[in-house]
């Protein structure tokens, strides 16, 4: 039997987020997504989120000096023993080498790719409509996934917000970073026989379907 360490690939908005937490739910393993660790610094004030703020704002990325404290950090966590979803890293190709190399050495290595292929006028909907619950960081579209009570969490009853690089001009300059930045680091990890690309653009029961089918064949 295999351990889920798995990475997420997809364009901004593609469900990444929204998937991961399915599959965290179901096979009780850390998502890990370095977007929520990095606003999540930002919003405690912390040096990193100083440091990052203005760049997250922008949808540009981060470098990737800082990304390798904040997810070497995360993977010495004992919570990774039982497997991990990577949501959001690597970024780049020079951050895909240092996981490859990180993850050797904790001989441990990724067990499954799973890349949400979503095209741009479709995350750009999505990304302009999602709401966010900022306690317990549930994601919802106020097109396709709605609160029960108008723009309350489910769950905390508390406000959803929207996240400051979700303006459309921002979402499109992401798109473009990602295609310039991200993309070639997808097609890197292509050759791997563990690598499933999944047609992102159904419902989220539907994907979530087709994903834990593929997960069911790796543990
Ligand atoms: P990050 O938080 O990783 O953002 P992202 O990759 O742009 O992805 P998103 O979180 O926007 O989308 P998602 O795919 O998770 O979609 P979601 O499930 O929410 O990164 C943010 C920033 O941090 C970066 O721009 C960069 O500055 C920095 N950063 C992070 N990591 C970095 C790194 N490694 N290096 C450098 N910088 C880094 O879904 C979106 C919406 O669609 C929701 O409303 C949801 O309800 C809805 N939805 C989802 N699936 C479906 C579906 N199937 N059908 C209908 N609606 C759906």
């Amino acid at each position: 039997m295999s351990k889920l360490n798995l990475l997420f690939f997809g364009p901004p908005g593609a469900g990444k987020g929204t998937i991961a937490k399915e599959v965290s739910k179901k096979y009780d393993i850390p998502h890990i997504s370095t977007g929520d660790m990095l606003r999540d610094a930002v919003a405690s004030g912390s040096e990193l989120g100083k440091r990052v703020k203005s760049i997250l704002d922008s949808g540009q990325l981060v470098s990737d000096e800082i990304m390798l404290d904040v997810i070497k950090d995360r993977l010495s966590k004992p919570d990774v023993e039982k497997g991990f979803i990577l949501d959001g890293y690597p970024r780049t190709l020079p951050q895909a080498e240092s996981l490859e190399k990180i993850l050797k050495d904790m001989n441990n290595p990724i067990t499954g790719i799973i890349y949400l292929e979503v095209d741009e006028e479709t995350v750009v909907k999505r990304i302009t409509s999602r709401r966010i619950c900022p306690k317990c960081g549930k994601i919802y579209n106020i097109i396709t996934l709605k609160p029960k009570v108008e723009n309350k969490c489910d769950i905390c009853g508390v406000d959803l917000i929207q996240r400051d690089d979700d303006k459309e001009d921002v979402v499109r300059d992401r798109y473009k970073v990602y295609m310039e930045k991200t993309y070639p680091v997808i097609e890197f990890y292509k050759k791997y026989n563990h690598f499933f690309t999944v047609n992102g653009s159904g419902t989220v029961e539907i994907v979530t379907k087709e994903v834990f089918n593929i997960l069911e064949g790796i543990v």
